[in-house]
């Protein structure tokens, strides 16, 4: 996979108060990109807009740009008017990045899971992420070379799903799917979706271990940086296709 120099982005990324959402928009605006960091607490959004503008040094002439959106991707009436927002501040986008998503079943297996924790796990990981993406696409319809980021996980490969974390791996293959279906829909209006893992991260989410959390968002990076051209529906972490 080669990355390549590009024209400055306007880049949405849900759920970027912490982890790798906000690992990511850091090297996004250290990149020169227009980042609008999002999640459901508007005070710590902007919280975290200004400690981000405050610490990152821009690699190239122009300023960083950073701007806090208030947007629970759970909620409909908050995304819509999230993208009523940007649309009148900003007029388009060129990136979603849906990061929002989280793991609740711990050490479940799916013969005794509760469903309420599966359905939960679904509404965090896939719906929102498909309600996002219905919201924002007439801004994506006015961007350049558009792109759409679904934050996944080595675990939602079918190929190597195990025992382990029923809803969680469930709920990232189905967002896989959401992620193949839209990129045939949507590859004749030129709007490329991928599916990128950031691997084992030692994110808030996680209890121990994990690798840096830079190391998870520049995962996620490469694959925004893909050049245009390079074909759609694709899953990825590290630079490498993982299988489906
Ligand atoms: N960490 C890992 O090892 C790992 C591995 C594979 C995949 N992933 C995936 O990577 C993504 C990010 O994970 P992470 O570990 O960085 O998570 P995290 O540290 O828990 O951060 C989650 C972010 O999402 C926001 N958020 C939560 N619910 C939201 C909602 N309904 N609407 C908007 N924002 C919301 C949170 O901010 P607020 O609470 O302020 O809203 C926070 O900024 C997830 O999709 C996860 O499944 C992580």
């Amino acid at each position: 996979m080669t990355t390549t120099a590009h024209p400055r982005r306007t880049v949405l990324i849900t759920g970027a108060t912490r982890g790798i959402g906000r690992a990511l928009a850091e090297q996004l605006a250290a990149d020169g990109d227009i980042v609008l960091l999002s999640s459901r607490d508007g005070a710590a959004v902007a919280a975290a807009a200004d400690e981000i503008a405050g610490n990152v040094r821009p690699a190239g002439p122009d300023p960083v740009q950073i701007h806090p959106i208030q947007l629970d991707a759970t909620d409909p009436v908050s995304v819509c008017d999230a993208a009523a927002r940007i649309g009148r501040d900003h007029g388009h986008l060129d990136v979603l990045v849906n990061n929002v998503g989280g793991m609740f079943d711990g050490p479940s297996r799916a013969s005794t899971v509760q469903l309420d924790t599966v359905r939960a796990t679904f509404e965090l990981n896939l719906f929102s992420a498909w309600r996002v993406t219905q919201a924002m696409l007439p801004l994506l319809r006015r961007g350049h070379e558009a792109r759409i980021v679904n934050v996944s996980s080595e675990t939602g490969s079918l190929t190597r799903m195990t025992a382990e974390q029923p809803a969680y791996g469930m709920s990232k293959a189905a967002l896989n799917a959401l992620t193949r279906s839209l990129a045939g829909e949507l590859a004749a209006e030129g709007i490329t979706v991928h599916a990128a893992s950031p691997g084992f991260t030692a994110t808030e989410a996680v209890a121990e271990g994990g690798r840096p959390v830079p190391d998870g968002a520049a995962s996620i990076k490469a694959v925004i940086d893909l050049p245009a051209g390079s074909g759609t529906g694709g899953f990825f972490q590290d630079g490498a296709a993982l299988p489906w």
